[in-house]
């Protein structure tokens, strides 16, 4: 670090003061919100972003895990993914989450971990990054925008902007139109149950987004 780096707590390079860092932050037990977020990685690199893939911590007894198979086999196959902490969300200018719909909120594990940044909060060391969510459910009405809508509020409470995707392009409509954020249905099988090409292409659009409005966010704070 150089000693402007030093002096004012911020590196001078310029890949550290011009690209966009993103973190995109997720919690599944069957895969579909892993999907959901590795192609928000890939839209946001695409978009120039660098990119932390990360997911929550799970709190769930091993017990219970091991009485799925379909949840036993996802832990097992995502356990080398980066669990993320406060500091990751400290370090990102945007935040993408993708969390499941239980019983039409936010997944407990997610919730955890917004329960262990109340020192990051009262730092302000969350305020101002753009922030969006997706969600999947087991049915077409299962809480997706509950969820998604649910997760924004916390969004408040940091000072974060939420770049939710409106109606700002058509892929929204073709994947459902939840402005909110990108939501699934999945099917008894555990797959994505919607059209893919268009849940990718709303994704895609997401991210971008938030990865653009955090780049003008990044801008401001500098
Ligand atoms: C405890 C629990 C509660 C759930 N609640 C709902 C619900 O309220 N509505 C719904 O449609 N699906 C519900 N589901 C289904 C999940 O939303 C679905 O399995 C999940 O979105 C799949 O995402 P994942 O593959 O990333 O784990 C629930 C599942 C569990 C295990």
């Amino acid at each position: 670090m150089g000693f402007f780096a030093k002096l004012f707590g911020k590196s001078t390079t310029e890949e550290t003061v011009n690209v966009t860092k993103t973190a995109i932050v997720y919690y599944s037990s069957g895969g579909t919100n892993y999907q959901l977020a590795q192609w928000a990685k890939e839209a946001a690199e695409a978009a120039g972003s660098e990119v932390r893939l990360m997911k929550v911590a799970e709190t769930a007894p091993q017990a219970a895990i091991d009485s799925t198979p379909s949840w036993k086999a996802h832990t097992e196959a995502t356990k080398d993914v980066p669990v993320a902490t406060g500091d990751d969300l400290e370090w990102a200018d945007a935040i993408i989450f993708s969390v499941p719909t239980r019983f039409g909120n936010v997944a407990s594990q997610v919730q955890s971990f917004f329960d262990t940044l109340g020192g990051h909060w009262f730092q302000g060391k969350l305020a101002n990054k753009a922030v969006s969510a997706m969600s999947s459910a087991q049915n077409p009405h299962g809480g997706q925008e509950a969820t998604i809508l649910s997760l924004y509020t916390t969004m408040y409470h940091w000072g974060a902007i939420v770049a939710a995707p409106g109606f700002t392009d058509p892929v929204t409509f073709a994947a459902g139109g939840n402005p909110y954020g990108t939501s699934v249905t999945v099917g008894q099988d555990g797959k994505i149950a919607d059209d893919e090409a268009a849940i990718k292409a709303a994704v895609a659009h997401q991210a971008k987004r938030t990865v653009q409005v955090g780049t003008v966010l990044k801008q401001l704070n500098a």
